[in-house]
């Protein structure tokens, strides 16, 4: 099957996401991130791909075929009132023009007898709140039609902003320092391991609040975090515990017999259970609201060197070969507005990884900030030798 996916404010990033997972992936329309000039990707999937599994996408739709085909799909819908949302994605498209093709389709379908309610365009392609909130991808009769040079398609998926904020913002145990990963960067980071078989395990050993783990058990992996703070692993514990809870039928006690949270300084741990993948936010460094000064940001720079080069060597060890393994590593916002890296690509091959290369992202591309964030998050994809 044919699919498109709307990416994110970080397209390029979530385009090596979406190259980790599936086959056939290439940029077709759009020139920027989000909705206003959205990037489209396109790609391929023998099921239907799950939405809420892929953090940096933000609608996802099925391909129906050209022009009069693709109708097969709206007059094959259940009886009773239908719901229509259009979205254009071609060039030069406009609110303007989308609710016309919206009318259109209408007109063909009340010609045949149905009833239909048209969501109004304010600009041409819904916005995500829009889709979501009119159940456009869930209720059966609820639809949204999006049109690009090459065809029609059916939503299938819209992200849930709701959930995300939520398991965000409801986690017990939060550390303003350490537990700001986003859950959607979270999902990111394990996507790019490419596809892992279900319950395959995976080692997050800088795991502070459990970002990563708690992504990675709604996943259907086994989370297995270590980190150096004794504080840190039972926040780990208690948030994990209540997203087991929350979201699963699986008994608490079973789930930690299963899983495992331990203290460990991932530069010299020996991790006694096997891993099948790592995902990982490493060490930061300090947090920071103004950009650095020259020498402060040597001495920043070194410490993370440090330790994450240390950590990549413990783990190159104890690692099997083939084993992806994905680091989120600082990179600082400096005065004349560019990202200042780690660049430590060509030690880490030393050390025996090779380092991942995605056909429509570059390196330089792989960059998680908001507007402004002095420390960045630069992400590594690898593989152990
Ligand atoms: C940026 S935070 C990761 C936050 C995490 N993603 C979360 O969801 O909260 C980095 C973590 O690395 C831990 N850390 C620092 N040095 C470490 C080391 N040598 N070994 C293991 N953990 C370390 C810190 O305690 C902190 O929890």
């Amino acid at each position: 099957m044919k699919y498109i996916a709307l990416l994110g404010r970080l397209p390029k990033l979530s385009l090596a996401e979406l190259e980790s997972q599936f086959t056939g992936v290439k940029m077709t329309e759009g020139r920027g991130g989000g909705l206003e000039t959205p990037l489209v990707a396109e790609f391929e999937s023998e099921t239907v791909p799950e939405i809420g599994r892929l953090g940096g996408v933000l609608k996802l739709a099925e391909r129906l075929g050209k022009f009069p085909e693709a109708l097969g799909f709206l007059e094959g819908l259940p009886e009773g009132k239908i719901t229509l949302g259009v979205s254009d994605l071609r060039p030069g498209a406009s609110g303007f023009k989308a609710q016309g093709e919206a009318l259109k389709l209408k007109k063909i379908l009340q010609r045949r007898g149905r009833s239909v309610r048209v969501l109004s365009n304010k600009t041409a392609v819904l916005s995500t709140a829009t889709s979501h909130h009119n159940q456009l991808a869930e209720k059966p009769n609820h639809v949204e039609i999006l049109i690009t040079k090459d065809g029609y398609y059916k939503l299938t998926g819209v992200q849930n902003i709701t959930e995300y904020a939520k398991r965000d913002q409801a986690r017990p145990a939060r550390d303003a320092k350490v537990g700001m990963l986003p859950p959607k960067l979270a999902q990111i980071l394990i996507n790019l391991c490419g596809p892992l078989p279900e319950n395959a395990i995976l080692l997050d050993p800088f795991c502070g609040t459990g970002v990563v783990l708690q992504e990675a058990f709604i996943m259907g992996y086994t989370p297995y975090g270590t980190d150096l703070e004794p504080r840190m692993v039972e926040y780990s514990k208690k948030n994990m515990k209540w997203l087991v809870e929350r979201l699963s039928k699986i008994d608490v006690k079973y789930f930690f017999d299963k899983s495992y949270i331990a203290e460990g300084d991932a530069t010299s741990y020996c991790w006694d259970r096997s891993f099948d993948a790592v995902a990982c936010e490493a060490f930061l460094g300090q947090p920071m609201s103004q950009p650095p000064a020259e020498i402060k940001l040597k001495q920043e720079k070194e410490r993370c060197k440090t330790i994450i080069l240390g950590f990549l060597k413990n783990l190159s060890g104890q690692a099997r070969t083939g084993t992806p393994v994905v680091v989120a590593v600082p990179a600082w916002l400096r005065e004349n507005g560019e990202y200042s890296r780690l660049n430590i690509l060509d030690e880490v091959e030393k050390l025996g990884y090779n380092v991942v290369k995605f056909r429509n992202s570059r390196q330089d591309d792989l960059l998680y900030y908001r507007e402004g964030q002095i420390v960045a998050r630069e992400i590594i994809v690898l593989r152990k030798k």
